[in-house]
């Protein structure tokens, strides 16, 4: 599963390939809460290692810092590993979804941490790969699973799931105002053969969609391929999980940091955000009651925006929207991260059918990965 080597990783490729988005704003935000004189080290937890971009740059600006960084895609994990090396003395790299954060922080021995940091959606790494059926340029299998290892593919969304379930996939994470039409062309195609490579969905989509239409909003099946793998990757319903789970985790003064690509992403996190930095007590009272007062601020107004020099930069930071947030109230209950985060009812968004996850199928951060977190922790 490590097996650097024979990934054949060549980071100064990637390390050209892929530009930590908004990078300087997350170390300037992130920094108070990684830099305190109270503490003998700090602990930060990248939810989205991918190729560990961000991740370097936070070891490189605090020497006290551990980092614990979380995927779900083994093959960023080692990328990850390699690019890693210098720090490997403090940290730890979990094969994980990062809505199991409870479950690794109770298993590493942490009870708090510092600071999060979320950086949603695709790597380059991903959508570049020619194999994996996330991009609708090149030809592939329909795969689209951030984890290889577990769960339903495209493949099996495309040539499964019922015209009404299919369209509202579609509608709802691809924002597709063509969604009915392009569920039945996928229907009328299937019934003939299963749809199983990428270049036939895309051409099937362009198909579907009016050529009027197909002349705006970039190549016309980019977003019937960006709803599919949310879908698969149970996108949404992680990151409703991962947002109470984040905000528990950390100590007082700890800092949370939220980049999204895509609305959905975005309105769940300004949900999850205001609805812990705003009193859950009386209106009507001088004084909050013990327990009901806000226990986030919020450190950005509204959504920022990349500037045009970061999106001429980098072209992927141009759908960012960075929230941020830092935890105010006194942590009572030192006890356990992990209880009092898998205690708190999980909320589900989406009213569509789920792929396995992570908890359904029973799977756990992995154990090799954790036999190696052991072995390389401080
Ligand atoms: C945009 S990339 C992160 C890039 C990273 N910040 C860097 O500087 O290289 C997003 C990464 O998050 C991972 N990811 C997405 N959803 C995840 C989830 N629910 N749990 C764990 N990892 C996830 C993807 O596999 C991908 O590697």
């Amino acid at each position: 599963m490590w097996d650097d080597a024979g990934l054949g990783v060549d980071m100064g490729e990637l390390r050209g390939t892929h530009v930590p988005v908004l990078l300087d704003r997350c170390l300037s935000l992130l920094g108070p809460a990684l830099e305190r004189a109270d503490k003998e080290h700090t602990v930060h937890v990248d939810a989205t290692l991918g190729l560990g971009g961000h991740a370097e740059a936070v070891l490189a600006a605090h020497p006290r810092t551990v980092l614990i960084g979380l995927d779900r895609d083994q093959e960023a994990l080692a990328h990850a590993r390699a690019r890693l090396e210098p720090y490997a003395s403090r940290t730890h790299l979990v094969h994980a979804v990062y809505d199991e954060l409870p479950d690794v922080l109770e298993r590493l021995g942490y009870e708090r941490i510092d600071s999060a940091l979320f950086d949603l959606g695709v790597s380059s790494l991903q959508l570049d790969a020619p194999d994996r059926g996330f991009a609708y340029a090149q030809d592939a299998p329909l795969d689209m699973r951030m984890d290889q290892s577990r769960g339903i593919t495209a493949e099996e969304v495309v040539n499964t799931y019922g015209v009404p379930e299919l369209t509202r996939v579609l509608r709802v994470y691809g924002e597709e105002k063509f969604a009915a039409r392009i569920a039945s062309a996928i229907a009328r195609e299937r019934a003939k053969a299963p749809i199983t490579s990428s270049a036939l969905l895309a051409s099937l989509v362009r198909d579907a969609i009016p050529a009027a239409a197909r002349r705006t909003g970039g190549h016309p099946a980019k977003r019937s391929f960006q709803a599919l793998r949310i879908e698969v990757n149970g996108e949404l319903a992680a990151l409703e999980s991962a947002l109470p789970a984040a905000p528990d985790a950390l100590a007082p003064g700890g800092r949370l940091v939220v980049m999204s690509y895509h609305s959905l992403e975005d309105r769940i996190t300004k949900r999850a955000l205001a609805e812990r930095a705003r009193s859950t007590g009386p209106v009507d009272l001088p004084v909050e009651l013990p327990g009901s007062g806000p226990t986030l601020r919020l450190l950005t107004r509204g959504a920022e925006l990349p500037s045009d020099d970061e999106v001429a930069a980098n072209p992927r930071a141009a759908s960012v929207r960075l929230r941020a947030a830092e935890r105010i109230d006194e942590v009572g209950d030192q006890t356990s991260v992990g209880r009092a985060a898998r205690e708190r009812p999980r909320r589900r968004i989406s009213p569509l059918r789920q792929p396995q996850q992570s908890k359904r199928d029973g799977g756990h951060a992995s154990q090799e990965g954790d036999k190696q977190d052991k072995g390389e922790a401080t």
